[in-house]
């Protein structure tokens, strides 16, 4: 009990430094799928290495990849203790648009208890908190509770590549009882929650081209294949106004939902639907009307479009017909499906679809698995005890829209649980201009974290 106390009072009294030490490295610009921040990427893995070395790891390093390097650290503690996996990414995703940050990204500032930048909530901050957790175990004892082992990619936003390799590759090395995950949400600051599964996503760029060059829209207007009309006609027939999508191997491999999830979604007891509105300052939600919100987040399929590129958008006006246009379009899927398999549905679907006179091409740009999460372990009923203290109310367990592909990985190449305890919340603009993290959330992080590490044994 006093350690408990103590290790609460190191935290405390350690907030300020703590925040001020993330707020240094959200200075660092990695932005993973920017070539030209490569440099920065690497930088804020040394800046974390520097870090765990300072807590009293003494065994971290630096792992070159094909593509941004990983950081490692182990603290193995004793054998008769399990160990735990903990699992992060210090890189970032992109910041544009950059006109609508109230502060530069890169420069946080606390705003009403809260940590602007990007990458605060996703997912800096939230190894920051997992890192605060260990280091008041040590400051307080010595060591950390149970054995430790610490992997941060700084590719996760680009598709997560070198890890899924390494993962592969490295079993012996990261063999473990439990992987620890913080970089998720719950769905406010005074209701926690466990990810009960994950979605999978697969992402593309759909390519068509029309003439060999940009023409003349009178001269050629009627008899010329206009490239972003047949992109947009693709698009409409693949998912159409009321959200379904004319997918039919998709729609055939659809999985059944629980009927325990099957009523939470429908009474919506925590009244997301509402807070979903909220957070989108929207007055409706539109998608697949027939099935709740929470199932159309949790474990329904999606086909999103993220950006069309081609034609004149400038200044004014000029008369031309495109001989190019690109689509980025992603697929969230269901735990059960397999993602190559999707990627050979979408591309025949999109063959049928494609009007004559254009060259269509689809490319897989990069894939990850879902996963439904295992919770009868004592590492899961570990977790959910610790958040229910920190936060005296129990937790809900919910399916989460977003993914992680290393999380799937982990499951299968591991076959140890993987325990996904988010902090962030549903309004910290992850993704988008004004990202934050809570300062409450960081330090209940912390203390929740501190709490479950203490709870674990073999
Ligand atoms: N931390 C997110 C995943 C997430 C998002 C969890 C929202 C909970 C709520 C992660 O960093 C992320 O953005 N993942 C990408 C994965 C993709 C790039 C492979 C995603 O979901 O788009
Ligand atoms: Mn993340
Ligand atoms: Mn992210």
């Amino acid at each position: 009990m006093n350690q408990a106390n103590n290790i609460t009072e190191y935290l405390q009294k350690n907030l300020s430094a703590l925040s001020q030490e993330l707020m240094e490295w959200l200075t660092i610009p990695s932005v993973s799928t920017l070539p030209e921040h490569n440099d920065d990427v690497r930088r804020a893995a040394v800046w974390i290495q520097n870090k765990l070395t300072a807590t009293g790891f003494h065994q971290t390093s630096i792992i070159e990849t094909a593509g941004h390097p990983l950081v490692y650290a182990e603290w193995m503690v004793d054998a008769t203790q399990p160990t735990l996996l903990i699992y992060g990414h210090y890189d970032v995703q992109p910041t544009d648009p950059l006109g609508l940050w109230q502060s530069p990204p890169f420069e946080p500032e606390i705003r009403e208890g809260n940590i602007y930048a990007r990458g605060a909530s996703d997912d800096k901050g939230q190894i920051m908190l997992v890192i605060a957790a260990l280091q008041a175990w040590i400051a307080v004892t010595g060591k950390p509770p149970v054995n430790i082992k610490i992997l941060l990619e700084g590719e996760e936003e680009a598709g997560g590549e070198a890890i899924a390799d390494y993962v592969s590759h490295n079993k012996e090395v990261l063999v473990a009882d439990a992987v620890l995950i913080c970089d998720t949400h719950m769905p406010s600051a005074s209701q926690p929650s466990l990810i009960a599964g994950l979605r999978g996503i697969l992402y593309t760029e759909l390519h068509i081209t029309g003439a060999k060059t940009d023409l003349h829209s009178g001269s050629y207007g009627g008899v010329a294949p206009n490239p972003i009309h047949a992109l947009c006609l693709i698009i409409s027939q693949i998912k159409t106004e009321d959200g379904t999508i004319h997918i039919p191997e998709l729609q055939a491999a659809l999985p059944t939902p629980l009927e325990t999830e099957k009523s939470f979604w429908k009474e919506d007891p925590l009244n997301i639907e509402k807070a979903l509105c909220e957070e989108m300052g929207v007055t409706d939600l539109v998608g697949e009307n027939d099935y709740p919100a929470l199932e159309r987040i949790g474990l329904r399929p999606t086909f999103e479009v993220h950006g069309i590129a081609g034609g004149f958008t400038g200044e004014g006006a000029k008369t031309v017909i495109p001989a190019k246009a690109t689509a980025k379009i992603s697929l969230r899927l269901p735990p059960n499906y397999n993602t190559n398999e999707v990627f050979s549905w979408l591309k025949k679907r999109v063959e049928q679809l494609s009007p004559q006179g254009y060259k269509v091409e689809l490319k897989n740009i990069h894939a990850g698995d879902g996963l439904i999460v295992d919770q009868d372990n004592h590492f899961f009923r570990e977790a959910a005890c610790a958040l229910e203290t920190a936060y005296n109310k129990p937790p809900v367990f919910l399916k989460e829209g977003g993914s992680i592909p290393i999380a799937a990985l982990f499951d299968k190449h591991l076959r140890t649980p993987v325990v996904l305890m988010g902090f962030a919340l549903p309004d910290d603009n992850i993704h988008a201009p004004n990202e934050k993290f809570n300062l409450q959330q960081f330090f209940m992080g912390m203390k929740t974290v501190a709490d479950y590490l203490g709870r674990l044994r073999k």
